[in-house]
C-alpha cells in the first residue's frame, strides 16, 4: 500500500458516498467509489467479489444496502472486516443508524475486525425528502405517513460526510463512535411545513395508518422485503426513542449541526423539488 493507495466507498454514488467521494478528491485522495455498478463491482448480495473490490485500498467508508436492520447484516460486516484486515486497511468507517437492534449487531462485528473503526451513526438524513422516497411526494404536494407525533433530529447527509472524512484522514477518531442528530427535533408534519414554506407552495402532511401505508406501497409494487424494512422504521425505529439531541457532530467536527431550515433553503435554491427527475 502506498500513500496514494486508494480510499474505498462502499455505496460511492449513494446519498452519503458521493459526498464523502467529493470531500476526499478536495483533500487530495484517491478513490475508489463503489457498488453493483462499478468496476470493480461490489454487491452486498456477492461476497465473492469483496476481495478484488479492497484489494489494495488503506482504508475503506462503508454504507449497508438495504439497512443494518436486516437479517444477515451483522455477518456481512463481519465478514468485510475480516477481509478488510487480510488486505491490509488501516481504517474503516462504517454508517450506522439510531435505535435499530440490527444495526447495533453490525456495528459490534466491526469493533471485533481488527482493523482501527470509526462507526457514524446517524438519525433520519434531511435528504429523503429531497434525493430519496419522500422527493416525489413533495413534489406532488402531498406526503403521507404513519409518522404521526413523534419527533426526529433529522441530519445533514453532507454533516455525516464531513465526518466520515475527517475519520478517514485525520487522527483522533480510531475506535469512536459519534451519534449525530441535528440540532432540533421535528415532527414529520412540521418538517413538511417548512418545504412548504420555502418553496411558497402548499405541501400537505396527512397522517396514515400502518394498513393504509402497507396498502399503498403494496399497489405501487413495492418489494415485500422494502415494505417490511419501513413498516419496522415507523413502527420500532419511530417510536420517539431516537428523540433526543445528541453532541456527535460537534464532537467530530467541532462545531454545531446546521438547522433544517438551512439544508430547506439550500435545496429549494438548487433545484431538488423543482421538476420531476
Ligand atoms: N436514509 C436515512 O435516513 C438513514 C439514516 C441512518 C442510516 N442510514 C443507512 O444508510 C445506509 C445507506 O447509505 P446511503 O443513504 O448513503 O446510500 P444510498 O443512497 O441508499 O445508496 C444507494 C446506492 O447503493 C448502491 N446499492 C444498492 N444495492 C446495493 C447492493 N446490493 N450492493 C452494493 N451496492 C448497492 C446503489 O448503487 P448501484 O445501483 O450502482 O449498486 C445506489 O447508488 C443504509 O445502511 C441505511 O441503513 C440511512
Amino acid at each position: 500500500m502506498t500513500s496514494n493507495s486508494p480510499i474505498a466507498i462502499v455505496g460511492g454514488r449513494g446519498k452519503t458516498g458521493r459526498r464523502v467521494d467529493v470531500l476526499l478528491k478536495v483533500k487530495g485522495c484517491t478513490t475508489r467509489p463503489l457498488s453493483r455498478s462499478t468496476i470493480p463491482a461490489f454487491d452486498w448480495d456477492w461476497p465473492e467479489g469483496w476481495a478484488e473490490a479492497l484489494e489494495g485500498a488503506s482504508a475503506a467508508y462503508v454504507t449497508f444496502q438495504s439497512d443494518l436492520a436486516v437479517p444477515g447484516a451483522a455477518e456481512a460486516i463481519a465478514e468485510l472486516g475480516r477481509l478488510a484486515q487480510e488486505k491490509g486497511l488501516e481504517r474503516i468507517v462504517l454508517l450506522s443508524g439510531r435505535g435499530e437492534p440490527g444495526a447495533e449487531r453490525a456495528e459490534e462485528a466491526l469493533k471485533g475486525c481488527g482493523v482501527a473503526w470509526t462507526i457514524v451513526r446517524a438519525s433520519w438524513f434531511n435528504q429523503n425528502f429531497s434525493e430519496s422516497f419522500l422527493r416525489e411526494s413533495i413534489v406532488a404536494g402531498e406526503v403521507a405517513l404513519p409518522a404521526g407525533e413523534v419527533r426526529e433530529p433529522f441530519v445533514d447527509a453532507n454533516e455525516i460526510a464531513e465526518v466520515a472524512v475527517a475519520a478517514l484522514t485525520d487522527e483522533g477518531h480510531a475506535n469512536r463512535l459519534y451519534e449525530l442528530t441535528g440540532p432540533r427535533a421535528l415532527t414529520f408534519a412540521e418538517a413538511v411545513e417548512g418545504i412548504s414554506r420555502e418553496l411558497g407552495r402548499p405541501i400537505r402532511y396527512t397522517q396514515l395508518s400502518l394498513q393504509a401505508f402497507r396498502a399503498g406501497l403494496e399497489e405501487m409494487a413495492v418489494p415485500a422485503e422494502m415494505i417490511a424494512l419501513l413498516e419496522q422504521l415507523f413502527t420500532e425505529t419511530l417510536d420517539g426513542r431516537n428523540s433526543g439531541l445528541t453532541r456527535g457532530v460537534e464532537e467530530a467536527l467541532g462545531r454545531p449541526p446546521r438547522d433544517f431550515a438551512e439544508y430547506v433553503r439550500t435545496a429549494a435554491a438548487d433545484g431538488a423539488w423543482s421538476m420531476p427527475r
